[in-house]
This record gives C-alpha cells, sequence and structure tokens, in this order.
C-alpha cells in the first residue's frame, strides 16, 4: 500500500461540499504538490490528512493506519482523542505563518515536543535539536528568539520542529507564501534537501519552478475534486484539462 491511501475523501462545512471525493496516493519518498484555485479545498483536504477535520465520507491510510477510525467489520468507529493524537504524532505540518512559540528560543521550540509529548531527555532531544537547526542552517541562531529571526528563517525553524517528532510524512501549506520574495528561496532549498533525503512530502504550494524540479506528482484541484494528476511535465507543461490551463495561465501572468 502506498504510504498515503486516500480514497474518495468528502467534507462538508454546513452545507458547502468542500471535498467531493478525494483519491490520493503518495509512495513512500515520494513528493506531490497540490495546486488550486483559492477555495479548491487544498488546506481542508491537508487537514483531513491529520484528522484535525474530521470526514464525512471516504478513508484515509497512513502507513497502513485508518487515520481518526477503527474498521470493525466495514464499521467504523472514531478513535479516541488520545489515539487520534498519537497517529498526528507521525505526520509533521508547516503552515503558511510560522506558528512558533515566541517565549522561546529556536532550540527550545525545537525540543518542546520530543520532550513534552514523547517523553524525550532533555539531552537527546537538545542534541537532535541542533543538528535539525544545522541541517536547516541555523545551527549558530539556536538562542534566537522567533522575534529576533526573518520570515525565512522561522520557517526553518519550523520545519526543524516538525522533524523533530520524525515525521513518517510531511504536509507544507503554502510555506513560503507569507515571505518576502527574497527569502522564499532558502525555504525551499531546505525543502528540496528534504526530498533529496527521502522524506515523503505533499505540498501545497504555486512554485511553480520547485513543482517543476521536485515533484514526483502534481496534483491540480478546483471545486473540491481532482480535475488533473500526473508528472510535472504534464500538468504542468502540458495541462489536458481548460480548467488547469486557465489556472496556471493565470498564475504566470501575476509572476511577470
Ligand atoms: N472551518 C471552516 N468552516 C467553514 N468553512 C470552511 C472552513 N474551512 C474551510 N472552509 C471553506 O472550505 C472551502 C475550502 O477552503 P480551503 O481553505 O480548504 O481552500 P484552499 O484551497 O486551501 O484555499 P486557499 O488557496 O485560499 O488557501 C472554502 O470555501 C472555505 O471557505
Ligand atoms: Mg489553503
Amino acid at each position: 500500500m502506498p504510504l498515503v491511501h486516500a480514497v474518495n475523501v468528502s467534507k462538508s462545512f454546513h452545507h458547502n461540499e468542500v471535498l467531493k471525493g478525494i483519491d490520493l496516493d503518495v509512495d513512500a519518498g515520494q513528493v506531490v504538490c497540490l495546486l488550486g484555485p483559492s477555495g479548491s479545498g487544498k488546506t481542508t483536504f491537508l487537514r483531513c490528512i491529520n484528522q484535525l477535520e474530521t470526514i464525512d465520507g471516504g478513508r484515509i491510510w497512513v502507513d497502513d493506519d485508518l487515520m481518526g477510525y477503527s474498521d470493525r467489520d466495514g464499521k467504523l468507529y472514531r478513535l479516541k482523542d488520545k489515539e487520534i493524537a498519537a497517529q498526528r504524532r507521525e505526520i509533521g505540518m508547516v503552515f503558511q505563518r510560522f506558528n512558533l512559540f515566541p517565549h522561546m528560543t529556536a532550540l527550545q521550540n525545537v525540543i518542546e515536543a520530543p520532550v513534552q509529548v514523547k517523553g524525550e531527555s532533555k539531552k537527546a532531544a537538545r542534541d537532535r535539536a541542533q543538528s535539525l537547526l544545522d541541517r536547516v542552517g541555523l545551527g549558530d541562531r539556536t538562542a534566537a528568539y522567533p522575534a529576533q529571526l526573518s520570515g525565512g528563517q522561522q520557517q526553518r525553524v519550523a520545519i526543524a520542529r516538525a522533524l523533530a517528532m520524525q515525521p513518517k510524512l510531511m504536509l507544507f501549506d503554502e510555506p513560503t507564501s507569507a515571505l518576502d520574495p527574497e527569502l522564499v528561496g532558502e525555504v525551499l532549498s531546505v525543502m528540496r534537501e528534504l526530498a533529496a533525503d527521502g522524506m515523503t512530502m505533499i505540498v501545497v504550494t504555486h512554485e511553480m519552478s520547485f513543482a517543476r524540479e521536485v515533484a514526483d506528482t502534481v496534483v491540480f484541484m478546483d471545486g473540491g475534486v481532482v480535475v488533473e494528476a500526473g508528472p510535472p511535465a504534464d500538468v504542468i507543461g502540458n495541462p489536458q484539462h481548460q480548467r488547469t490551463k486557465t489556472f496556471l495561465s493565470r498564475l504566470r501572468s501575476e509572476h511577470d
């Protein structure tokens, strides 16, 4: 089974059907970039994967674990909050806004969850945090508070913090869209390295050059459905559907 196996996922908010039967498979070590216009359901889908939202229909497996439910003879039973929290710990998430704890240094931000949630020793957590901060190019800024770091640096700390939990899967929701243009590259290059090291990633992004170079699969969503999915050379380079073409040309004109 693929590391992520989502089948016919649906989700409504009140009467607004936001996801209308999404299928997605992601093999271990692969990178999927998710594109689509505002409101198409990208964030909602990521939040369903790690059970920040409950789903109304369909099923999502991550590493053979049915997310949020146990299946007894074809009937689904909601897992206890504690069990869902345990599933969620296996998945790292990086948001558009960095969401660092403002009163903690970069190092403290990174060791917080391993120590508090996993009960790791401070020494072990600190050693790994140091090497993770080295890896994202911030080995010399471990004592800085978020307010003393640029947006790009904060986002790299946020990535290190997610990695500190040793996730099986990383979800990124427009991780560079709140950054000044000159800071985008440093975050994308950390994500590139992560992908090259074999991390399984689902990335909502409108950075087309990143998607072209790094994604194994590009998925274009619109109106809560997957319109088109495939290798970037197809979906970005030679889209088949009018909605994809329109979206990409609008994106290009915004860029120029
Ligand atoms: N908690 C919520 N309650 C009600 N409606 C919601 C909620 N979250 C999202 N929605 C609605 O679901 C739809 C999809 O939203 P979502 O945030 O998933 O889109 P998106 O593709 O991530 O858009 P963007 O590119 O703007 O981030 C929108 O119509 C949105 O208003
Ligand atoms: Mg979104």
